[in-house]
């Protein structure tokens, strides 16, 4: 059958994070054999892409976005022959296979980066970005007290994971960049050998017949070669170099030639991270007319309301800011771009925690209703692992039981360094911490969860012997029943997917409600995102006729207003209410 050359637009891409989705073996770490016995799971729900986090060779100091061997499997995660076989099988499903690209650093442990580090002569040296320190600065590595900083480092540039963006080497007397760990130095893409090596990479993952990239920060492969002192900001003693990391002066440059050696050669779907990309800069990476990428995944959403210390804050989402955002990605792309669709990944806190109530009393209803508010939408649609049942955040107590490194490199920053009470820290890492994220999948009420029979590489979420796949398939009106319905209901929808878009009431704080137009038919959608009612008066729509689509209470309302974390859509002719 011949493809469409867009099929990308309808599907319903599912992400996997391959360390806490199935374990095959008992070791308590997913693994790909493990992900072969849920694809009928995922054929089942409606999904048509898989998007597999890294299962690249990985010393794992940032769970596999840190890559010593782009074209070796992690042995905890299994073998190539595991990975063909399962390639096989999902397409054997009908399903597709996007495999996760991160090139803007490595492994420390890469033999290209063993090499670097070895002399400033050797002819991997220009394959990393090595800086001399600052002339007349004292030389202080890694180690500040609170609020001072390596004076001599090459510039004042933040990790992403908080500390310097540069690590001192004494035996070759500079320093190299790490945007995030020192475990993951930054490939220099200035250097044409590097994006050769790159590009031959990505062409031997198509000819084994993968269906395409997520992109890994991709928005920072170009740093500005002047590389700038940053603001000082968010409490942080070192600068924000976003503006000179991100959207840098030869990004498109480079993602053109991507473009024209590799992904112009595939019949793929590119979806790049856009870290500090706007609408406006999304126009450029993914515009109809680019030649650069299919979509692009933007955080704005999920960043809103950040506190004196940026992330790392125990904010309620502003329902309004939130309107503002997806509204204005909605509208700024319409007719020449494309949007991608999600609540969740592997980085961010449990949607229905965040945006939605976890008191078991909304739980179900809160998440449906979040399903209901952004699939609607026009875009791409993705789901990650477990927010299908409304997975929440994990209730850790002790920071010895969150595993990731970003967490306890802010908790030593912010905490050790930094004074901030212990308490008040663990709030934070509560309400936004990664491993929310990252707690093994709940199949069922067994001891491991249906995950493991050993013991996972991180904590259960306690919750799992109410919240998991087992119950829900059995209960109709359960929130994976919800997610199934909606996803089959999408797939036939015209007006969803190729309507436009225009927010309502702006200015209401507790609702957001929306108008799809396609052909002189209206999907209008309301969601309540508060535990109490909404008047709306809904009686000039009622007037209408409208058939209600989806909803996420089973008994009809009033006709006034929306019930606590109500979610309706309504398809109707005619006129605008
Ligand atoms: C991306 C990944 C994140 C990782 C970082 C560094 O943001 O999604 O998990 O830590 O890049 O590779
Ligand atoms: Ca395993």
């Amino acid at each position: 059958m011949e493809q469409r050359k867009d099929w990308w637009k309808d599907s319903l891409v599912y992400q996997i994070y391959p360390r806490s989705f199935q374990d095959s073996n008992g070791d308590g770490i997913g693994d790909i054999n493990g992900i072969r016995q849920r694809l009928e799971y995922l054929k089942d729900l409606g999904v048509d892409v898989i998007w597999l986090s890294p299962v690249y060779q990985s010393p794992n100091d940032d769970n596999g976005y840190d890559i010593s061997d782009y074209q070796a499997i992690m042995e905890e995660f299994g073998t190539m022959e595991d990975f063909d076989r399962m390639l096989e099988e999902i397409h054997g499903l009908g399903m597709k296979l996007v495999m996760d690209l991160v090139v803007n650093h490595t492994s420390d442990e890469h033999p290209w980066f063993r090499e670097s580090r070895k002399s400033r002569d050797n002819p991997y040296r220009e394959y990393y970005v090595w800086k001399e320190p600052r002339a007349g600065a004292r030389i202080r590595p890694g180690a500040a007290r609170p609020g001072e900083t390596d004076e001599a480092a090459p510039n004042n540039w933040a990790s992403r994971f908080r500390g310097s963006a540069w690590e001192w080497e004494e035996a070759t007397g500079m320093y190299y960049l790490h945007m995030f760990s020192k475990k993951q130095p930054d490939l220099n893409w200035e250097n044409p050998k590097v994006r050769r090596e790159i590009y031959d990479m990505m062409t031997w993952w198509g000819r084994k017949g993968i269906d395409g990239f997520r992109m890994d920060v991709i928005s920072m492969l170009s740093k500005n070669q002047d590389y700038p002192d940053g603001e000082l900001k968010d409490g942080n003693p070192y600068g924000e170099g976003l503006p000179y990391y991100a959207n840098g002066p030869r990004i498109h440059e480079f993602i053109k030639e991507m473009n024209r050696e590799v992904l112009s050669k595939f019949d793929w779907m590119t979806v790049g991270e856009g870290v500090g990309v706007g609408p406006e800069e999304a126009l450029d990476y993914a515009g109809f007319q680019s030649h650069e990428l299919n979509m692009m995944f933007h955080f704005e959403h999920v960043e809103i309301s950040p506190g004196p210390y940026g992330k790392w804050n125990n904010n309620p989402a502003d329902l309004v800011e939130l309107k503002q955002v997806l509204s204005r990605w909605q509208t700024k792309l319409e007719g020449k771009a494309w949007n991608s669709l999600f609540w969740e990944n592997h980085d961010y806190p449990r949607a229905v925690s965040r945006f939605g109530s976890d008191d078991p009393r909304y739980r179900e209803l809160s998440a449906k209703m979040l399903a209901i508010c952004l699939y609607l939408m026009k875009g791409t649609p993705y789901v990650y692992q477990g927010q299908e049942l409304g997975m929440t955040n994990c209730p850790f107590t002790e920071l010895s039981d969150y595993r990731d490194i970003e967490i306890h490199r802010v908790y030593h920053e912010m905490v050790e360094e930094g004074g901030i009470p212990h308490e008040e820290m663990m709030t934070y890492i509560h309400h936004t911490g990664r491993d929310n994220a990252r707690t093994p999948m709940q199949w069922d009420d067994t001891p491991g969860a249906g995950f493991s029979t050993g013991v996972p590489w991180i904590p259960l979420n306690p919750n799992y012997k109410e919240i998991n796949v087992k119950e829900q398939q059995s209960r109709q009106d359960s929130v994976y029943w919800f997610y199934k319905n909606l996803f089959r209901f999408r797939k036939d929808s015209q007006i969803v997917k190729e309507g436009t878009y225009r927010l309502l009431l702006p200015e209401h704080p507790g609702v957001f409600a929306y108008e799809r137009c396609f052909k002189g038919q209206r999907l209008l959608v309301a969601c309540n995102f508060t535990p109490q009612y909404q008047e709306l008066f809904l009686s000039a729509l009622t007037e209408k006729n409208p058939e209600v689509v989806l909803r996420n209470y089973e008994e009809t309302g009033d006709g006034k207003g929306l019930r606590p974390f109500e979610g309706i859509a309504w398809l109707y002719e005619g006129l605008s209410v």
